[in-house]
Order: C-alpha cells, then structure tokens, then sequence
C-alpha cells in the first residue's frame, strides 16, 4: 500500500556541452532519495531534465554551425545517455524546447501580466552573459558577476518585468518560518543579500529583446521569455500544469523537495516562490542547496574547462562505486574537493575492505563449513549482543539521516555496522570453531549473525548501489530484502542457499592506477594550457577531425525551410545524408556531381526533422558561403590529412 506520494526534482540542466562530475553528483543524490521513497513505499515522482533555451545556446549553436534545436537534440542525446549509465531512474524528462512546456509558459507569462505582476519597462545596467543575469553595481563581486566570477557588462533594453518588490515579505517569512530551505545556513545569506538589502528585493527582468532562442512572449513580439521563468514553471509544466501532456499537477504538486546547487538557491527560493505567489499555486515543501564538489580548490566549470568526466569514472571505476563515493564523500550540505586519489581509497576501503571482505567472507566460510546452507543449529554467545543491536537498530538511525538528506551519516551509520561485524568475525574466529566438532552450534550462531547482518545492510544500501545489492542479494538467496525487512531480525530461513559469487568490488592498486590516470591527464593539460596562451591545437586534436572527399549524388531544398539543403553523398561506396545550410546560395542543380569536403565524424542530428550525419565545408568570403570543392582526379571517399 502507499505510503502516499513524494515528488522530487533536479535542475534542469543546460545542454550547452557535456555533463560533468558535478551535474552527476546532484543527480546521483536525487535517485538515491527517489529510490529511497519508493523502497519506503511511496508513490514517487523524480522529474529531471534540461534548460535548452538562452543567448547561450544560441551562440554556442552559431559557433558549431548548427541551428539550436539540432544543438541541444545531440547534447541531450549525451546527457539522457549519461543517466543511463548512472542507472538513474528518473520518472520523467522535461525539455523547456518541449511544445507543451513552451505553451504553457505563454500562457504563465500572459496570466502574470494580466494580473499586473508583470510590466513593461526598460533595462539599464550590468548583465552577465553566461547568467543571463543583470546586476546592480552593489551586488558585484569585485566587479565581477557574483554567481560566476565573469565580466559584466552594460546592456540597455526594453522589457517586460516581474513584480518581485509586491512579494519580498510574503518571500521573507517564507524562509524566516519553518524549513522552507535547507540547510539553514543559507537563509540568512538569501534574506540578507537579497532581500534586506540597500533598496530591498528588486523587480527581476524577465523579457528578453536581444535574441531569439526562447520562449516567445505571443503577445508582443521580438520578446522571448527570461531563461529562469521558463525554466523554474519546468516542475508543474511536466507534471501536466495548464497542458494536457500530463495530469498529475493536483496529484504531485506541490513538490517535496527540490535539490539544487548552492548558487541557483537564490533563484529557488526567493523567484520561485514569488513567482508561485503570483499564481496563486501552493509552494513547494522545500528547497535544499547543495555543496559544489571543487577541483583544484575552484568550481568545475565546462568554460574553465577544468571538469571531470563521468563516464570515465563511472567505466573505469564501476557505476555503483562512484555512486557511493560521491555521497559518502561529501557532506551534501557543503562544499567537497574532488580527486582521484580520494576516489580510489574510498573504493578500497570501505567497498572492497569493509563490505566485500565481509560478503566474501561469510558466504565462503557457509560454502565451506554448511555445504552454502544457511545454518539450522544456531547458538548464541557473549559476542553477539553488541553486533545484533547495532544491526537490529540500524534501520531507524539510517532512516533518521535519510529524512535529513544527510546521504554522508545514513552511510556511516552502515558501514559502522560493516566494520563491527568484521571485528565480530575476527573475535569469533569461525576458523577455529570449525576445528570442533562441539562447537558447531555456535559456529551456525556466529555465520547467521554475519548473514543477517549483511542482509539488513544490502537492504539499506540499495538506493546507493541497485546493481551491487541485486548481486549480493543473490550470493544470499534473494528474499528477505526490502525496507520491512529491513527492520526485521531472524529473516533468513534456515537452509536457505548462500552462494560465494564473484568480487564485486576489487581492489584497486592505488598507485599504478593514479600514474595511469595522470599520464591519461597530463598531455591534456598541457594541451589545454598551450590552447589557453595560443588558441592553437595540437596536431592530435586536429587528427581527430576525420575529413572526406564526398561526391554530391542528389540534393533538394528542406521542406518549410528557405535555407536548408539535403544533399545525398557518396563516399566511394558508403552513402551519407547531410543537410547543410547553403540555399540561400546554392541551388541543388548546381552541387549534383560535384565533389565537396566534409566532416565525417560529427555525431549524427536531426536538423527541421530531417536526419544529418555529417558536415559541409564551406568558407565565408564576401558576405555568403562559398562551398570548398574538391579536384575531380581525387576519388570519392579520400580522407584529408
Ligand atoms: N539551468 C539551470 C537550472 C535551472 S533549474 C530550474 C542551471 N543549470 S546548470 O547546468 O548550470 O547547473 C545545474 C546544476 O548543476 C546546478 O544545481 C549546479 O549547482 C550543479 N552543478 C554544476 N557544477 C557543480 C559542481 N561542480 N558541483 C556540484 N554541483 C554543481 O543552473
């Protein structure tokens, strides 16, 4: 039966490049709690997905040559893989590109205008781009923008402007009462810094003039909508909030919690509220603002391009490990540094020490000593009234950190639990029992203590680690393992089958894997700094564009689009589809038969629907394109070097 129902969310993310260690961190924590809930028994909603409008990805679109939408299709394509490999198990996947979200904002927007919380005015003052944030000069960190540490600049433009100022003291007994936000740590920095501040909480702009790549005002155009008021709706537009996409608003909204990084909490719980104040909807439960994880001391950052990659990790190091590392490392709350080093020792000590050597003890020592049953005769002794304690109470205190969010103590509490049981094993000395025949009993005692200890423990480490605990599930034959059982000592039935599987978790040598990983590192460091004080390339990255001769077998105009040309290729054999931008100065009679380059290795996208696996090379001279045509005695299919 449900234990009734718990919606949680992620960020949306921006799909502006690949995903880094710290998006999977807060990602990560979000599955873990999701898979919590629903091992608890409730009805769970886990809504994820990305930020895809913004001045942002528009230019990074212009610079890779590709229209927006065939931009953020492929870097999403990334990121809903990469969750794959995480074993996320989202509920749901909102795009702010997605047309039922992008109506819905309209129709937000207009019912906020005509209520009068939103205006028209004009913007003076300083804006960071990245952000999309405007500033006022006080609000500066020594110049620069206070989120990111960038350069501001002046910008000037008309546009539409949320009321914030009408709900500053709704907003301030909103985090001075109860625990709207987590940990309270940050509440006085948001009442302080944003609201109490010199001329109070300022109106937010929240139009847009100066480019396209958004969500259109539809009554005045030439305005598309500010990223963050598209973006921050996402948590009731997916759940069916005026759309008929979904029906679960009433039945989800409003949210438990929402997990988001240290510096969006100010968009989280000042903005947001107000803005659901606007609307005259319910608030969510909670919003808690997590730690960055740092490398180097500083914010990893895809611009900085100072980011750790995931799926390195994750295939080097197992899905599971990385899982557990990054919230067994790092107080949820606060920030954390990252490293390898840290990494690898915390894999070995606490997975393949503590909780595998105490699997692959106990289920070798069944195997050998009851032929993989679990004992019958079982006879107490002075040992065990610590251990059985700890693990009959282990449920109630992992369950107490739980409910905090305090992923790195409901950890501790386990992996005490691990470690006495190891010094159970070596103050029992089943070995030694063994040796006599009259102390089988007792020796049946001490392995069903270690069996059932290790049950209660894989129960409550499986949101951590799904894959690990279905395994260890298995070596100790399957049943008895959910969040009832958890609270449950005595499950295991006599005769049950316990089977020594393999090692899940090996060890690793610590010293010859961070010399490999350094050595993978090192010429890209190099290189990134030659990139940083040159702009230049290093012959390897240049070898990795693979570039070909294609000859132009057929070619059509797009329909619906004035610029976009389909051209079908061959390339000595091999054929490829590739649409390309250039009608505007090419018509399709003019590129039949000819040869032309093109990038070969682009990851495949879908440009107005139509499927494009590859790039035309084209140079821009006089104001057009002009496409660079290969010499007729070069063979279709000639790869460039
Ligand atoms: N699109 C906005 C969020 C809109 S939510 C309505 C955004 N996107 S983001 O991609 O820049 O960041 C998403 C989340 O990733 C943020 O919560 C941010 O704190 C988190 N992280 C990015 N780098 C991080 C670390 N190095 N460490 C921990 N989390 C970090 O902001």
């Amino acid at each position: 039966m449900s234990k009734g129902k718990f919606y949680i969310t992620t960020p949306i993310y921006y799909p502006s490049s690949n995903l880094h260690i710290g998006h999977t961190y807060c990602t990560v924590a979000t599955d873990v709690m999701a898979r919590y809930k629903r091992m608890q028994g409730y009805e769970v909603m886990f809504l994820t997905g990305t930020d895809e409008h913004g001045l942002k990805i528009e230019e990074k679109a212009k610079q890779a040559g590709v229209t927006p939408q065939a931009f953020v299709d492929e870097v999403v394509a990334g990121i809903k893989e990469l969750w794959k490999l995480m074993n996320i198990s989202y509920d749901r996947f909102l795009r702010t590109t997605d047309d039922y979200h992008v109506s819905s904002i309209q129709k937000i927007f207009k019912a906020m205008y005509e209520k009068g919380d939103i205006y028209k005015g004009s913007y003076k003052g300083l804006y960071c781009t990245p952000c999309e944030s405007f500033w006022t000069e006080s609000q500066l960190v020594d110049g620069k923008c206070p989120d990111c540490g960038r350069e501001v600049r002046y910008a000037e433009e008309e546009a539409y402007f949320f009321r914030a100022s009408k709900y500053a003291s709704r907003v301030r007994e909103l985090l001075k009462s109860g625990d709207f936000l987590e940990p309270a740590s940050r509440v006085n920095e948001m009442i302080n810094n944003f609201i109490d501040c010199e001329g109070g909480l300022q109106d937010l702009c929240v139009s847009r003039t100066t480019f396209k790549w958004g969500v259109p005002v539809d009554f005045d155009p030439g305005h598309v909508v500010y990223v963050w008021l598209d973006a921050l709706f996402n948590y009731t537009t997916a759940l069916g909030f005026l759309n008929d996409r979904y029906d679960d608003y009433d039945k989800f909204w409003p949210a438990d919690v929402h997990f988001v990084g240290k510096e969006i909490v100010r968009f989280h719980s000042i903005y947001w509220p107000a803005f659901l104040m606007s609307m005259d909807m319910p608030l969510p439960k909670k919003v808690y603002g997590h730690g960055w994880l740092l490398l180097d001391g500083g914010k990893m950052s895809k611009s900085k391009g100072n980011v750790v990659d995931p799926v390195v990790l994750a295939k080097r190091y197992g899905v599971d490990a990385l899982r557990y590392f990054l919230l067994r490392e790092f107080p949820f709350g606060s920030d954390g540094s990252f490293s390898n080093e840290a990494l690898i020792t915390r894999i070995n000590s606490d997975l393949a020490n503590d909780l595998g050597n105490l699997v692959s003890r106990t289920t070798a020592m069944t195997e050998k000593y009851f032929d993989g049953l679990v004992p019958s005769e079982r006879e107490s002794g002075p040992e065990d009234e610590e251990l059985t304690a700890m693990a009959r109470a282990l449920r109630d205190r992992f369950e107490e950190q739980m409910e905090k969010y305090a992923f790195q103590q409901a950890l501790q509490e386990i992996f005490k639990v691990i470690s006495r049981a190891n010094k159970y094993i070596d103050e029992t000395a089943p070995w030694a029992l063994a040796k006599d025949e009259s102390k089988r009993a007792r020796l049946g005692g001490v392995l069903y203590d270690l069996l059932e200890t290790i049950r209660v423990c894989v129960c409550l480490l499986e949101p951590f680690m799904p894959d690990s605990c279905a395994l260890f599930r298995a070596q100790l034959g399957g049943e008895g393992f959910s969040w009832d059982a958890a609270a449950v000592w005595g499950l295991l039935g006599a005769g049950v089958r316990v089977r020594k599987g393999e090692n899940v978790f090996p060890r690793i040598d610590v010293k010859k894997e961070l010399a490999e990983l350094e050595s993978a590192s090192a010429p890209a460091k190099d290189e990134k700094a030659g990139e940083e004080k040159t702009g230049l390339i290093t012959i390897d990255e240049f070898r990795r564009v693979d570039l070909r001769v294609a000859l132009v077998e057929s070619c059509e105009a797009v329909a619906g689009s004035d610029k976009l040309l389909c051209l079908r290729l061959d390339l000595g054999g091999e054929k490829r589809q590739v649409v390309s931008g250039i009608a505007s100065w090419y018509r399709p009679e003019e590129l039949i038969g000819k040869k032309l380059l093109m990038v070969y290795n682009l990851a495949p996208a879908k440009i107005r629907g139509v499927e494009s696996s590859g790039m035309i090379l084209a140079a821009e001279a006089d104001g057009r394109a002009k496409v660079i045509f290969a010499g007729d005695d070069i063979p279709a299919g000639s790869r460039l070097s």
